[in-house]
């Protein structure tokens, strides 16, 4: 069959597509780069936030739509369908199957059914009742059975080393959909992050709701975060290991100096923050406070040389005062977050928060304080980036840059400096993105740049 997957969402996600690639390219079916001519359309979805269902919501109409002209098949997999299960089929008829982030092995047979007429669906048991250790086990093989020609990239790989969350943060709706946090064996781990390497990636980035956490016990022996980093930034051909994205409660000491000694290891920490106040990070439960926060920033400073943070914010969560969004805009402004993604607060039926706070805080409100956090990072985004002039940093060249890309797009002759120059992007060891003119030949190598100019959310310089 000719298969077209969209997908929505976080990194968690894209990886998942990667394995369902590689998953249904060996059960014999074709992936398509575009929607034309697609037997199948399979959408990998978000359930994060409600504007990620609402995507899919669109693309769902316009899919009946065209399975009146034609045969085509529709598949909702990930957490959103994990989240609404049958009801959603029952409101979208054009969906032909269902199948939850933790049942990706099984999406060949169900293409299977659907082709044969069937409406099938395959979810998790509610995590209330159980974790089902034989599809955990039939997932485990996924990712093993992983084919590097699948990846994306020639010179990033991204490798889980956790599933679900155990956190339950009041707004999220993650740990109801992605299950309970299990961490996977080093070993698997270890082998999967050498068949990348293998394959030629040299930048790995390990993956876990809460990739911090990270602890897996055999026996007497127990690997915590930092242990599992030792062991994999010894690998050959591992010359960038990062992580994404973490939980500031479980920063240890141990991780930030296994942060500090080992040389592979990017001084970049993505941990959300959520808010500035004591009063929402209680209510959010985020098992921290205000100060407890800014400890971890101060000791990641004190220990790691030229770390970078970025972070996350919610803004108009359920009783969020002035007061409490003036500690948000503070915090930002004593950061210096590289960047902060930072989201109006949307309740998710069945969290804590939906069940037990009223969306109190008015549209308008949400959208102002949403811009206010937004100019305050602008504002520091800048600073931090201006540091970087005069530097040189490494660089990771990932493709052309979007600019570059654009004007492909459109077909227009590229901006030239020399003949066979474009406009290139990369990501420095802090996880900067970084703009310099070169030839495409050069990408997916490293180079050394020397910074001449910045913005609040990119660098700029000249390749040496
Ligand atoms: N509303 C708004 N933002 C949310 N996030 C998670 N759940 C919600 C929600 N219900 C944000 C958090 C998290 C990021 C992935 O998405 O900031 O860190
Ligand atoms: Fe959601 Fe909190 Fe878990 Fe992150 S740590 S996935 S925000 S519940």
């Amino acid at each position: 069959m000719k298969i077209y997957i969209e997908t929505l969402g976080c990194q968690m996600n894209r990886l998942d597509s990667e394995l369902i690639v590689g998953l249904l390219q060996s059960a014999g079916h074709e992936i398509l780069a575009a929607r034309r001519g697609a037997e199948a359309v399979l959408y990998n979805t978000c359930s994060v936030r409600q504007h990620a269902e609402d995507k899919v919501y669109s693309r769902l109409g316009v899919d009946a739509k065209r399975k009146a002209d034609r045969s085509l098949i529709v598949g909702v997999l990930g957490c959103m369908a994990q989240r609404e299960g049958k009801s959603l089929a029952r409101r979208y008829p054009a969906v032909d199957f269902l199948c939850g982030p933790g049942r990706i092995h099984e999406l060949p047979a169900l293409l299977e059914a659907a082709r044969a007429g069937r409406f099938v669906v395959a979810l998790d048991p509610d995590r209330k009742t159980s974790i089902d250790l034989q599809a955990v086990e039939a997932l485990e093989a996924v990712d093993l059975s992983r084919d590097p020609a699948c990846c994306p990239s020639e010179s990033q790989a991204f490798v889980r080393v956790m599933r679900g969350c155990d956190r339950f943060c009041t707004y999220c709706i993650v740990p109801y959909v992605r299950g309970a946090e299990i961490s996977r064996s080093p070993e698997a781990v270890e082998r999967e992050v050498k068949k990348m390497l293998v394959s030629g990636r040299s930048e790995i980035t390990l993956l876990g709701q809460t990739v911090n956490r990270y602890r897996h016990k055999n026996g007497e022996t127990t690997t915590r975060f930092s242990d599992l980093l030792a062991r994999l930034s010894s690998l050959a051909g591992m010359r960038r290991l990062r992580f994404v994205t973490s939980h500031p409660v479980d920063f240890g000491r141990d991780l930030l100096e296994a942060m500090r000694d080992l040389p592979n290891v990017c001084p970049y920490i993505h941990a959300p923050a959520q808010s500035g106040s004591d009063a929402m990070l209680k209510r959010m439960n985020r098992g921290y406070t205000r100060a407890q926060y800014d400890e971890l920033i101060s000791a990641a400073r004190q220990i790691v040389p030229d770390v970078v943070f970025a972070g996350d914010f919610i803004v108009g969560f359920p009783g969020e005062t002035d007061a409490d969004h003036s500690a948000s805009v503070d915090l930002i402004r004593r950061v210096g977050y590289k960047n902060a993604f930072i989201f109006k607060y949307s309740p998710r039926p069945g969290t804590t928060a939906a069940k037990r706070y009223e969306d109190d805080v008015p549209e308008a409100v949400k959208r102002r304080r949403n811009l206010e956090l937004l100019a305050a990072q602008k504002t520091q985004g800048l600073a931090h980036h201006r540091q970087y002039i005069g530097r040189t940093l490494e660089v990771l060249i990932t493709g052309k840059s979007a600019k570059e890309k654009k004007k492909d797009a459109r077909q227009e002759p590229s901006s030239q400096t020399t003949s066979d120059h474009v406009q290139l992007q990369g990501r420095s060891r802090g996880d900067h993105v970084v703009l310099f003119e070169g030839p495409e030949s050069l990408i997916d190598t490293y180079a050394e740049v020397r910074i001449t100019d910045a913005s609040d959310l990119s660098l700029f310089g000249r390749i040496i």
